[in-house]
């Protein structure tokens, strides 16, 4: 293939549009440091690690099955008022989906006899929790019925959509935005073989599309949540690239002497 094009590279540029481009990449690198430091403050060690990881993203946008209260707290503070096997019976159940007929009274039917070999869970709340949590501190949860309960096993169901719809747009309009500017700049790029400087220009629209689509199919399906980490790294490798070679390319590269005479134009 015969690519010939107009390159006004920035060394052909006034000096004045070099600063201004210089100005406007420094400033858009010390953001996008600022949306990475975001990121990690916000997702990171909800999986129960240190650090960002796959997981900490499902359960951001998917929710997590174990972040209940109720099981928070029988871990943490309540875990002394009952023996270890009432307690695997309490997050068991609630694990299951925290389902009412298994909760209220003897189990009837064989299915849950069989999974629930103690006895039904108001019985053990009853017998271990009621003493405390029975409705007359407004501060601790009242656990005289199966509502009460239910009130500290709403399950963590991550991000709801209409947060994700808030948070889609501005993505989809602000970052846009962002690598418009950049890719405006990085267009007077001399970079040889041409497909890879359009790849480079190219790869952010397409990876800012598969990060916010996996943010809402990570939550039917939470293996996507390595599209969004993949395509997130995507997008800050792109910057990264049309940052500092754009800055480099500007005050410190001398374009090829061939491509100085012939007036800019790079042909491959
Ligand atoms: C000796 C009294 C006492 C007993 C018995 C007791 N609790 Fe509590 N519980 C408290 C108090 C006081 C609080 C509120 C202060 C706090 O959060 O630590 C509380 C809070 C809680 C919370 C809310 C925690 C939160 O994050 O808001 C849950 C859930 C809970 N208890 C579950 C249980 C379960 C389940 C049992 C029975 C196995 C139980 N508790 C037995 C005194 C008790």
């Amino acid at each position: 293939m015969f690519v010939k094009e107009r390159c006004s590279h920035f060394t052909m540029l006034p000096v004045g549009m070099r600063v201004l481009f210089t100005g406007t990449l420094v400033v858009l690198g010390v953001g996008y440091l600022f949306a990475m430091i975001h990121i990690f403050a916000s997702h990171a060690g909800h999986d129960g690690d240190p650090g960002l990881s796959v997981n900490d993203l499902v359960i951001a946008y998917s929710g997590s099955k174990e972040d209940t209260k109720l099981e928070a707290a029988l871990k943490g503070p309540m875990a002394g008022m009952l023996p270890q096997e009432e307690r695997d019976e309490i997050v068991a159940w609630v694990r299951r989906g925290a389902l009412k007929e298994e909760y209220v009274a003897q189990p009837t039917s064989p299915d849950i006899a069989s999974s629930q070999k103690i006895r039904p869970i108001s019985a053990i709340i009853g017998q271990r929790c009621i003493a405390c949590h029975n409705g007359a501190n407004p501060h601790v949860p009242d656990f005289n019925n199966y509502d009460g309960v239910m009130a500290t096993v709403a399950l963590d169901t991550g991000m709801d959509i209409f947060t994700l719809v808030r948070v889609s747009h501005i993505h989809l309009f602000g970052i846009t935005f962002i690598f418009f500017l950049t890719g405006s700049i990085f267009c007077h790029a001399y970079i040889k073989p041409v497909w890879l400087k359009c790849l480079i220009l190219g790869i952010p629209f397409v990876a800012i599309v598969m990060d916010i689509g996996s943010w809402y199919l990570t939550k039917i399906y939470p293996p996507f949540a390595w599209v969004v980490m993949i395509s997130g790294g995507l997008m800050g490798l792109a910057f990264a690239a049309q940052l500092t070679i754009s800055i480099y390319q500007m005050w410190l590269y001398k374009l090829p002497s061939k491509i100085l005479e012939s007036g800019g134009y790079v042909s491959e």
